[in-house]
């Protein structure tokens, strides 16, 4: 009989990937249970991002070392990007922590296991390689009862902003070779697969080194059979190209939706983030952006109160959302992380202007959004149907190209298909609608327009 494993997970899809990556390399001796108190074995995927998200992990691995009363055999590793910042620190801090692995640690897990199960005290995995290699793992993928799936393209990230930890915890970039990905990408389409998100840190740098390009990627992905969503994050600013905004007008399958952080609005802010880009520049994308692809929907990630913003710099940032008008965004206050630079600026900002600015940002964000999605009342959207609705109304939930998350009433036959969708009413983070008659002509008719007008 298998083992039991189960796993918690924090921060971004690329740590959701790399989870479901360990469960497949532990399948032969394991499988997932729903709670932790079944465990054999426990794995905390950690994020370091922000300072909340690793206390959390702490006083979580906390609880889980009572565990280990009731079954002395339960082992407990922390992998991602806590493991990789905190190493041995961790486990003096937490000494029950069977094994601690960064996120290029994690590929040596059922290695790390047998080593603890003969009695070896504990692992620690956190040595980043600059010339790392992502391995391919040869277990078969998870069962995708999914409909829509991520693949990480590439691992870690060059780029230094100044406020960030990842450079730190993931290493240096590294793509993968696209036939491993596209290989990846046609087996999850022949699961059952309707969406793929290619993941990194910066995927429009992808390539470098194997000759390639991210858009050359996107074009093969976009190409394969049955595959009829496509999406990928995080872009960076500074690398998305002329060629990449061209896929948007020219690739059915690719959605019309970029999330494109922009950070500040500030020049000088810019700088001091070492974004390596300027307003007028994120500006000028956004405008060749909608210009190539009129329906684009836009989102973006900022951060306020980081070192030296003023009341003017942050002006700049109202100014830039106004002006954009994205239809969601996700705000942050800036958090001092280690080793950054930005950590040891001196001009940090207080907590409480940090707090009030982004109450500031988040009211004026919420009309914005209001009147986005507002706009979409009364048109008929094509949804890929995910699955049922937490919102406890008894309803499904669906997603449009644009990623407009909108909520009905319909049959769970549903999830898994595209259905044609009346939006009834918005709200600032969703929809509401209504089904239409399950026989008329789907909007996906190979031309880019999936937005019928209003009537
Ligand atoms: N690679 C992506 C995003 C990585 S982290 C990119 O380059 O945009 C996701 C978001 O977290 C960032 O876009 C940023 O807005 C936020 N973030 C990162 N470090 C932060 C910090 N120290 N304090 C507050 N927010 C931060
Ligand atoms: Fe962090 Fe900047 Fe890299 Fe994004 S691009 S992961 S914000 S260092
Ligand atoms: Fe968090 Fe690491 Fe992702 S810090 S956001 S899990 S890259």
């Amino acid at each position: 009989m298998k083992k039991k494993l189960y796993v918690a997970t924090f921060g971004c899809q690329m740590n959701e990937y790399d989870s479901q990556r360990m469960v497949q390399m532990l399948s032969s001796d394991y499988e997932l249970c729903k709670v932790p108190e079944e465990a054999d074995l426990i794995i905390v995927n950690t994020c370091s991002i922000r300072e909340k998200a690793e206390n959390k992990v702490y006083s979580l691995v906390g609880r889980f070392r009572r565990l280990k009363d009731q079954n002395p055999d339960l082992k407990i590793a922390v992998t991602g990007c806590v493991a990789q910042q905190e190493g041995r620190r961790l486990q003096e801090r937490a000494p029950f922590v069977d094994i601690v692995a960064g996120p290029q640690g994690i590929h040596s897990l059922p290695k790390a296991l047998k080593e603890v199960h003969r009695g070896r005290q504990a692992v620690t995995l956190t040595t980043l390689q600059d010339d790392f290699v992502i391995p391919e793992i040869k277990a078969p993928l998870p069962e995708k009862d999914a409909v829509r799936t991520f693949i990480t393209i590439m691992q870690g990230c060059n780029n230094f902003c100044t406020y960030c930890v990842v450079p730190y915890t993931r290493g240096r970039e590294v793509s993968r070779p696209p036939a491993h990905i596209i290989d990846e990408a046609v087996r999850a389409v022949s699961q059952g697969v309707k969406e793929i998100t290619l993941l990194g840190q910066n995927v429009n740098s992808y390539g470098k080194g194997l000759g390639t390009t991210f858009s050359g990627l996107l074009r093969s992905i976009c190409n394969i059979s049955g595959l009829k969503r496509v999406r990928f994050t995080t872009s960076h600013p500074k690398d998305l190209t002329q060629d990449i905004i061209d896929c948007f007008g020219d690739l059915v399958p690719l959605c019309e939706h970029l999330h494109l952080p922009v950070q500040s609005g500030s020049n000088r802010v810019l700088k001091r983030m070492n974004r390596k880009y300027s307003r007028e520049h994120y500006l000028d994308i956004v405008e060749r952006l909608r210009r190539r692809c009129p329906q684009i929907v836009l989102t973006t990630d900022l951060i306020v109160g980081s070192p030296g913003e003023s009341d003017d710099d942050f002006e700049q940032t109202i100014s830039l959302l106004k002006e954009v008008e994205f239809d969601q965004i996700f705000a942050f206050k800036y958090s001092p992380r280690p080793n950054t630079k930005a950590a040891r600026f001196n001009d940090q900002v207080d907590e409480e202007i940090k707090s009030a600015r982004l109450t500031q940002v988040l009211e004026l964000q919420n009309e914005i959004s209001l009147k986005k999605y507002g706009m979409l009342v009364g048109r008929t959207v094509e949804v890929l149907v995910e699955g049922v609705s937490r919102n406890g109304r008894g309803q499904l939930t669906a997603r449009t190209r644009g990623n407009h998350v909108v909520n009905f009433h319909g049959p769970k036959e549903l999830i898994g298909t595209f259905c044609n969708i009346v939006v009834e009413k918005a709200g600032y983070h969703s929809l509401v609608g209504s089904l239409l008659d399950p026989s008329s002509a789907p909007l996906h008719n190979g031309s880019k327009v999936f937005t019928l007008p209003l009537s």
